[in-house]
């Protein structure tokens, strides 16, 4: 499988934070490819789901979760849906430095019971996009990610949304991702060419399919496969999807 890394030492990504999220600093390329991964979840959503709440993981730190869920929540909030991102990463939250929101209030205010107004976490860039920082770092975060109090907090933020997107740990080193994934409607899978590893992604699949997790699909980050006078601006490149039950 020539995408994956070979084991051995990771490459590391010197990339100044808040370059590779906002729209108008992607290449074209990029963009195209998150639009396609708005048209292609529409087809693997459940029909009928009101406010679909989609988590983001990966198997290891670095993948490209936290910039895939900025994205994704981006072009769904262009193309006219009101959308909720949840900085949903309570160990090592990187959502509101990406957006460069200095604002502490967050999920896990909202979670130990001090009001807020959603209003207060609408984005200066779209008025129908909402981002939700991770708040104060808790000494539980799985337990508070699966917790009953979560589980009311999203059913009544479901009613004010068209799609709530999570930024989630890695599946492989904390349980966070899976102790959600009985609240959520499914999750995305980021892959990082020539960085995630083959069996880091196989364990994460294994802990998906055991918990029961309803895997929407995959994203393929940095991905170089495409050829062509265009390659390198091939940077997103949409993977692949593929309903629950699809053998791994
Ligand atoms: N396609 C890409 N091209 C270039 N740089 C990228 C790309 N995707 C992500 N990055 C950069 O790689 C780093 C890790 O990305 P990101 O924070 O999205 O990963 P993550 O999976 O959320 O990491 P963590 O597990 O630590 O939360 C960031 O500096 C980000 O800007
Ligand atoms: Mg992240």
């Amino acid at each position: 499988m020539g995408m994956f890394r070979k084991k051995g030492k990771r490459a590391s990504f010197a990339v100044k934070e808040n370059q590779r999220t906002l729209h108008k600093n992607l290449e074209f390329t990029a963009v195209e490819q998150y639009k396609l991964l708005r048209t292609n979840l529409d087809f693997t959503l459940p029909e009928g789901e009101t406010c679909p709440v989609i988590g983001v993981t990966s198997s290891m730190r670095g993948e490209g979760k936290s910039t895939t869920a900025v994205n994704l929540s981006y072009v769904l909030a262009e193309k006219g849906s009101k959308v909720l991102l949840i900085d949903g990463d309570l160990r090592i939250p990187s959502v509101a430095k990406k957006m460069g929101i200095n604002r502490t209030l967050g999920l896990t205010d909202i979670l130990m019971g001090k009001g807020a107004q959603i209003s207060e976490f609408q984005s200066e860039l779209l008025s129908n996009w909402y981002i939700l920082p991770s708040g104060d770092i808790p000494p539980n975060p799985s337990e508070l990610l699966g917790s009953s109090r979560m589980e009311s907090i999203l059913a009544s933020l479901k009613e004010k949304f068209d799609y709530i997107i999570i930024d989630l740990p890695p599946v492989n080193i904390v349980s966070d991702a899976v102790s959600i994934s009985s609240l959520i409607t499914g999750m995305i899978v980021v892959i990082r060419e020539d960085y995630t590893e083959k069996k880091d992604l196989e364990h994460c699949f294994r802990q998906l399919k055991l918990s029961n997790v309803n895997v929407l699909g995959c994203v393929m980050n940095e991905s170089k496969n495409e050829g062509g006078s265009y390659s390198k601006y091939k940077r997103y490149k949409y993977y692949k999807y593929y309903k629950q039950g699809t053998d791994d």
